[in-house]
């Protein structure tokens, strides 16, 4: 049974839930899965396939959730993986989100040598104004962001599917011990973008 990790970053909660919808699809499809909070205490080396996600705060991923795919560039460049962003600009700006979710990939292949993901992802996310401070509450405002719970729960659900049937993929015919005897035999995938807002 393949193992595959679930790994998130979050400051109110809501994408730990993505993540945790996540999982149960990959569970429903015979993978053994965690879900962890993204960060140094990770060990990658124990799993198959990786899931890591964040939601988009000033138009890039919180650092925890960067940082474990920076740091962990190796391994992660030899397993199959699978990224996602949540956030609220899509609500009312699909095209601006979207790029701003491909820029933040870019971004992490720009600084993770070797890593191509199978899939990645864009979802709406959630957002309580009332939880800012004052300043930014008024700030907010007048910006206008959407409120509420935004999320897609069929769009993730499908993903998480997808991303399911990609890993049974790459790990039958494609699995790290095989590919360590072959270090210069090419990638089978291309990263794919199949983000959806
Ligand atoms: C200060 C602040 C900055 C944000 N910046 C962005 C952003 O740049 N792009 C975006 O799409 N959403 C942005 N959001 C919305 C969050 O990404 C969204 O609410 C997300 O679902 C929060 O996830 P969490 O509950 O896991 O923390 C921002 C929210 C806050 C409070």
């Amino acid at each position: 049974m393949p193992r595959v990790l679930v790994t998130y970053a979050t400051r109110y909660g809501s994408t730990r839930e993505v993540a945790a919808a996540i999982a149960e699809e990959l569970t429903a499809a015979g993978m053994d899965v965690d879900v962890l909070a993204a960060g140094p205490q990770v060990e990658v080396g124990k799993y198959d396939a990786v899931v890591a996600g964040s939601p988009s705060y000033g138009r890039n991923w919180l650092p925890h959730a960067s940082l474990f795919v920076v740091g962990n560039a190796s391994r992660l460049s030899l397993m199959p993986v699978a990224l996602f962003t949540t956030g609220m600009l899509g609500v009312k700006n699909p095209k601006s989100a979207l790029r701003e979710h491909e820029r933040i990939m870019s971004t992490l292949r720009e600084f993770t040598p070797g890593l191509a993901p199978v899939t990645t992802a864009l979802f709406h996310g959630s957002f309580d104004r009332r939880r800012l401070p004052f300043i930014l509450r008024l700030l907010d405002r007048l910006a206008g962001t959407p409120q509420g719970d935004q999320r897609d729960w069929e769009a993730i659900r499908g993903w998480a599917r997808r991303v399911g049937e990609r890993f049974s993929e790459r790990l039958s015919g494609d699995r790290p011990e095989m590919r360590a005897e072959n270090p210069d035999e090419p990638r089978p995938d291309e990263p794919q973008q199949d983000g959806r807002v």
